[in-house]
């Protein structure tokens, strides 16, 4: 691997400086964290294959039209991506209750919801990333109405599209994280879909037996953590090379 220069290292990724103005380089670890770092683990292979389930993912998307930071995979653990200007909100979509959504709420983990719903966090991990309403972001300046609009249309189209692309090989989407970015281009700007999708950041269970196949089984200590993420890089026919 070339040396770069490191830019930030997150508790899953790590970003680098890319071979040419405006792009980065994406590194997916194998360390894994729940509880805002409280729990700390490594999950062994869980970076190749998240590199890999990410770009299919990004792929798709892109194909139906959505934005994103994904230009292309470099090797089995890094990426090449679209420098862009994070949103510092992580937008959370809920089709079955589960989680945080169950604990606060009281609704029994899978019980499906009326409608999907749509949350937002601060990022701020001194803060333990709070829930905020619009009223928050538009407030505070983090993201412009318009902003807004173009989160909620493109986060309901990924929905969809997961839904039915997961639904297709078996595996329920409960809910899942996403992230967005400004990306700019001379004058122009444009909001794209940012960061990685994984079962590192969303709810997936079999469709027959509910088995979770997420970062839940680490979360929650279940056990065959690798054995989950394998699956579902499996199930979307895009295992790792050997
Ligand atoms: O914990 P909670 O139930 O709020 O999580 C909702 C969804 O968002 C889950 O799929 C979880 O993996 C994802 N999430 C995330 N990063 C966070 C918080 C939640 O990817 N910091």
């Amino acid at each position: 691997m070339a040396r770069r220069r490191q830019l930030y290292e997150g508790k899953a990724k790590i970003l680098f400086e890319g071979p040419e103005p405006g792009t980065l380089v994406q590194y997916f670890k194998d360390d894994a964290t729940a509880f805002n770092a409280q729990k700390k683990g490594v999950i062994t292979g869980k970076g190749v294959l998240n590199n890999r389930i990410s770009e299919f993912l990004m792929q798709r998307l892109a194909e139906i039209g959505i934005p994103t930071h994904f230009v292309r995979r470099l090797n089995m653990r890094e990426q090449l991506i679209r420098e862009v200007e994070i949103i510092p909100i992580e937008v959370v979509v809920r089709n079955v209750a589960a989680g945080s959504m169950s604990t606060r709420l009281g609704i029994a983990e899978g019980t499906r919801l009326p409608r999907s719903i749509i949350e937002y966090y601060y990022k701020n991990d001194a803060l333990n990333d709070p829930m905020v309403a619009e009223e928050h972001i538009s407030a505070f300046g983090w993201a412009s109405p318009q902003d807004m609009d173009d989160i909620v249309h493109l986060t309901l189209r990924i929905n969809d599209f997961l839904t039915g692309l997961f639904l297709g090989v078996g595996i329920m989407l409960v809910d899942f994280k996403v992230e967005f970015g400004r990306l700019w281009e001379n004058e122009d700007m444009r909001i794209v879909l940012a960061d990685e999708i994984s079962p590192d950041n969303c709810r997936l269970w079999d469709t027959k037996t509910n088995e979770k196949m997420d970062k839940d089984r680490f979360r929650r200590d279940l056990g065959r953590v690798e054995e989950a993420y394998q699956e579902v890089a499996k199930r979307l026919g895009i295992l790792p090379e050997a």
